[in-house]
């Protein structure tokens, strides 16, 4: 473990937002992260824990530690009634994860293909895609707590998983460290091609029927390929807010004013709204403003277009969500991790 002072994170954050981190050390193992708890390091310092740096935002330098997780690792136990348990190391890129399961004829995960970052992150916000959310092949995690070093296993329950949520968003945020997720897959796997845009793309692709993981997975790659910037050409981090949930007398109002707005059934009382939509009726869709941008086929995601700094990232996002209240009352949330 090699502690560097005053670093660069552009290349640890896929904004490519260019802010200095104080301290920055990257761990490859269970024990050299117990050793910075043991050092009383973690306890003492402001830190942050960073997997593939694809759901934060730096608004400013880092005066702290940064810790670029690393742990590898993927092991595969053989469970009761076809399933099959896959524990993979906190630092494993999540997509790397994925790759090897349907490799391996592994189901349930192929619907979050190409998600950007780490398994240690991917309980944090319960990612998402398709259909499908990682609670639905969860079986346990294991962390560190910040405080004491000990490790302790997670259920999903006391995970609190929802939308775009944990319980490590909320009352335990910062103070746990993931250092491996399990995750309970299907043997013999029936894929979940109920989402409509993973059946277009299935027939586009002349998929029979019945479709393995494998094309699922295919489907899932080419459709985001289609519809995301990749980070490697343009900055961005996903998504910039949540897709909001109204209630139904609210909806129904606003669509009178919008019979065409697209929206999904949460319950009888809840109506889900793509931000996007929202966020494109205002007019934002492929406005610049200087290097901070709105991308041009996803109103969604916010870019950085070369040099843009967090704060104007920022400061366009309050002007979005400024915009969107006024034009249909609902509030957006932000969805990337602020720092
Ligand atoms: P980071 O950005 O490094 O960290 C995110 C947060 O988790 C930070 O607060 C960090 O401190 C914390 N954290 C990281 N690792 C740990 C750990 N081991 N223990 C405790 N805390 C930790 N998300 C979706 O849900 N669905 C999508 O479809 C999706 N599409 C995306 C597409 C693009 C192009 C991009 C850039 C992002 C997308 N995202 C999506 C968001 C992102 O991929 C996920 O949030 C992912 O889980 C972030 O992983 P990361 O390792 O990069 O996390
Ligand atoms: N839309 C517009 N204009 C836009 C963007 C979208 O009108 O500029 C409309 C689309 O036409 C569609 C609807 O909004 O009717 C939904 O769009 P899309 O299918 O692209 O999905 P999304 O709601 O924008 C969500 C997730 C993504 C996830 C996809 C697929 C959130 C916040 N985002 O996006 O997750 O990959 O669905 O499941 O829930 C992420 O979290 O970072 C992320 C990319």
């Amino acid at each position: 473990m090699e502690l560097k002072k005053n670093i660069s994170l552009k290349p640890y954050n896929t904004f490519g937002i260019d802010v200095n981190a104080e301290r920055f050390i990257e761990i490859s193992g269970i024990d050299e992260l117990k050793s910075l708890i043991s050092n009383g390091l973690l306890q003492q310092t402001k830190f942050i824990i960073l997997g593939g740096g694809s759901n934060v935002l730096f608004t400013r330098d880092f005066e702290g530690l940064v810790v670029k997780n690393n742990i590898a690792g993927i092991n595969v136990d053989k469970a009761d009634h076809g399933m099959v348990r896959v524990t993979a190391g906190a630092g494993i890129v999540w997509s790397e994860l994925v790759d090897f399961c349907i490799e391996n004829n592994y189901g349930g995960i192929e619907n979050l293909s190409l998600i950007p970052g780490s398994v240690g992150a991917a309980p944090i916000q319960n990612i998402g895609a398709y259909g499908v959310e990682l609670k639905d092949i969860f079986h346990t995690l294991t962390a560190l707590e910040v405080a004491t070093g000990e490790a302790r296993v997670f259920t999903k329950e006391e995970c609190r998983f929802a939308y775009r949520d944990s319980v490590f968003k909320r009352e335990l945020k910062g103070k746990y460290i993931i250092v491996s997720v399990s995750l309970a897959l299907q043997e013999n796997p029936v894929p979940d091609t109920n989402y409509g845009a993973i059946k277009d793309e299935l027939r586009n692709m002349g998929v029979d029927e019945t479709p393995g993981i494998q094309s699922v997975g295919e489907a899932v790659i080419s459709i985001r390929r289609r519809k995301l910037p990749d980070p490697e050409e343009i900055g961005n981090a996903g998504s910039f807010f949540k897709n909001p949930v109204v209630s139904m007398e609210h909806f129904k109002e606003i669509q009178g004013k919008y019979p065409d707005m697209p929206f999904y059934e949460v319950d009888a009382e809840h109506i889900k709204i793509p931000a996007g939509w929202m966020i494109e009726q205002c007019g934002w869709k492929g406005k610049s403003f200087g290097d901070a941008g709105v991308h041009e086929s996803q109103a969604l995601v916010l870019v950085n277009h070369g040099k843009a700094t967090g704060q104007e990232i920022i400061k366009l996002a309050m002007n979005i969500m400024t915009s969107v209240s006024e034009t249909f009352a609902v509030e957006l949330e932000m969805e990337v991790n602020v720092i």
